[in-house]
C-alpha cells in the first residue's frame, strides 16, 4: 500500500481537491490518499463550497472529507507529501526531523514541469474561474502521479 498526502494551508480549497482528483484515478486497494492543512484555520469544516462544486462537475465527491491540521507524524505515515506552493512546502519542511524526512516532500506541479517551481494558486479570495484553473493543474499533476505510482 503506498501512501500520498496532499498538503495546502487552509485544507478547504486546493488539497481537498488533489485528495479527490487522486483516489479518483487510483486502485484504493493499493494507493491510499489523504489531504492536510499547514494551518489550523478550517479544522473540522468540510471543503470549500467552491471545490466541492468544481469537483462535483467531474464526477468528485468531496463530502466525506473533513480539514485536519498536517502533524509530524504524517511523516511516519506517508510516503510521499505533495504541497500546493512554496509557503506549504517551507511549513511542512520545517516540521521535519530528518532527510528521509525532507525527501518524501515534493512541489505538486513538479510533476508537469520538474525546473520551473511551479505553483499551485491559492483560489481561496479569488472568484470561481480559480478552482477550474486548480481543477486542471491538479488533474494534470494526478495523471502523471498515477503512472509513476
Ligand atoms: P487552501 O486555501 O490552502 O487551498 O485550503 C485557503 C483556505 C483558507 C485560507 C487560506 C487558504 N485562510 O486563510 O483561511
Amino acid at each position: 500500500m503506498k501512501k500520498v498526502l496532499m498538503v495546502c494551508l487552509g485544507n478547504i480549497c486546493r488539497s481537498p481537491l488533489a485528495q479527490g482528483i487522486l483516489e479518483s484515478k487510483v486502485n484504493p486497494g493499493e494507493v491510499e490518499v489523504d489531504s492536510a492543512g499547514t494551518g489550523a484555520y478550517h479544522v473540522g469544516e468540510l471543503p470549500d463550497p467552491r471545490s466541492i462544486e468544481v469537483a462535483h462537475k467531474y464526477g468528485i465527491d468531496l463530502t466525506n472529507q473533513r480539514a485536519r491540521q498536517f502533524k509530524v507524524s504524517d511523516y511516519d505515515d506517508f510516503d510521499l507529501i505533495y504541497v500546493m506552493d512554496e509557503s506549504n512546502r517551507n511549513n511542512v519542511l520545517q516540521l521535519a526531523r530528518n532527510e528521509s524526512d525532507r525527501n518524501k516532500v515534493h512541489r505538486i506541479l513538479d510533476e508537469i514541469d520538474p525546473n520551473a517551481n511551479l505553483e499551485v494558486p491559492d483560489p481561496y479570495f479569488g472568484g470561481d474561474s480559480g478552482f477550474e484553473h486548480v481543477y486542471q493543474l491538479l488533474n494534470d499533476a494526478c495523471d502523471r502521479i498515477t503512472r509513476r505510482l
